[in-house]
């Protein structure tokens, strides 16, 4: 969905789930943090160019309604994607709020170099389930990310950053069909492994049922620190939230979001938006599990990107 039309578009739906469906968790268990993906994977996708300066009151705005991770941009190739090139002046801008981590992608060293010059201690390298995807979006092979990732990880380390991972197309290829859950779940060990201390499994098109969701957490359960893995959903065919049910059940507690359902990958055709982070507090609002977030907080730190688009718009034409 694209920026105008999902900011217009009213997120929160409800599903079917019954708050007594998680009766049985425990304290520990009634909380979750929400990973928020919206200034990077929402925006990354966005014909219209949004200005450095809504960028930066969005992002700031999304820490302050108490996302402890706002994912902010990205330092790949300004070729790649346009809609970034401002990383660096978005980065070195943003007042940061102490407890709250500000990862951005970094694909290979350039991106590194560039991250840490703009004062970045947390990044996020991204790879592949389907080697037909990782050529599309980095072209190389997923063998090749690793390759490029090994001193990328060595220097963020000794630069003190922390460091998440991407499985993108984790569920479903836009070029090669159906993954399998074991490919998706050794693509997210090798990143364990490779020192990220958190993993994200995307569903990158939003084509993914529960039974999917299922499938690869079975999988993933004697292979990856579940405690530690993330998933993140596109809604394509309103599944979303229901997935999120289903990781809930199977242990994840780290589920990644886009305020006012923002995103896309511009290299994933027919990709959708994420789910809205709002749908995700809802949710687990009426299920009395705690994010830590304001919902109402969001909801305006998306009013004000609208507004501010509006207005970037109206100057434009
Ligand atoms: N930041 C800025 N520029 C970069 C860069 C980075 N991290 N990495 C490479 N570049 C530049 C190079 O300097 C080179 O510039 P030039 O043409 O002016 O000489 C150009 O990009 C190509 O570099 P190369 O190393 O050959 O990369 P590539 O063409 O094989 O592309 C990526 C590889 C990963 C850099 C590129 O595909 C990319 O940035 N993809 C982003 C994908 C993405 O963000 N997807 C959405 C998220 S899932
Ligand atoms: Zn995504």
């Amino acid at each position: 969905m694209g920026l105008i039309g999902a900011l217009w578009a009213e997120p929160g739906r409800e599903s079917g789930w019954d708050s007594d469906d998680m009766g049985g968790a425990t304290t520990r268990e009634r909380q979750v943090t929400i990973v928020e993906v919206g200034p990077r994977d929402g925006l990354q996708n966005e014909p219209f160019a949004v200005p450095t300066p809504a960028k930066i009151a969005f992002i700031e705005a999304l820490a302050g309604a108490g996302l402890a991770v706002v994912e902010a941009t990205s330092f790949v190739s300004p070729a790649a994607v346009p809609q970034l090139a401002d990383a660096a002046a978005v980065m070195s801008a943003i007042r940061r709020r102490p407890g709250v981590r500000y990862p951005v992608l970094v694909p290979n060293e350039r991106g590194l170099d560039r991250a840490l010059a703009a004062g970045v201690d947390a990044i996020a390298l991204f790879t592949a389930a389907s080697e037909a995807f990782c050529q599309a979006n980095v072209r190389c092979s997923i063998d090749e990310t690793f390759a490029r990732f090994g001193p990328v990880v060595d220097r963020a380390t000794v630069n003190g950053c922390w460091i998440r991972g991407y499985v993108s197309v984790a569920f479903d290829c836009p070029y090669s069909g159906q993954v399998a859950p074991e490919a998706a779940v050794a693509v997210a060990a090798r990143l364990f492994d490779l020192g990220c201390t958190e993993v994200s499994i995307a569903d990158t098109i939003g084509t993914a049922v529960a039974d999917d969701v299922d499938r690869v957490l079975a999988v993933a359960a004697g292979a990856l620190p579940l405690d530690r893995t993330a998933l993140h959903f596109h809604d394509t065919r309103g599944q979303a939230i229901d997935n999120v049910a289903a990781a809930f059940e199977r242990g994840i507690r780290i589920f990644d979001g886009a305020a006012g359902g923002l995103g896309g990958c511009p290299f994933a055709p027919g990709a959708p938006g994420n789910v809205a982070t709002e749908s995700l507090l809802s949710f687990f609002a009426e299920r009395g599990i705690a994010t830590g977030v304001d919902r109402a907080a969001v909801a305006t730190a998306v009013r004000m990107l609208r507004a501010s688009l509006g207005e970037a718009q109206a100057t434009s034409t």
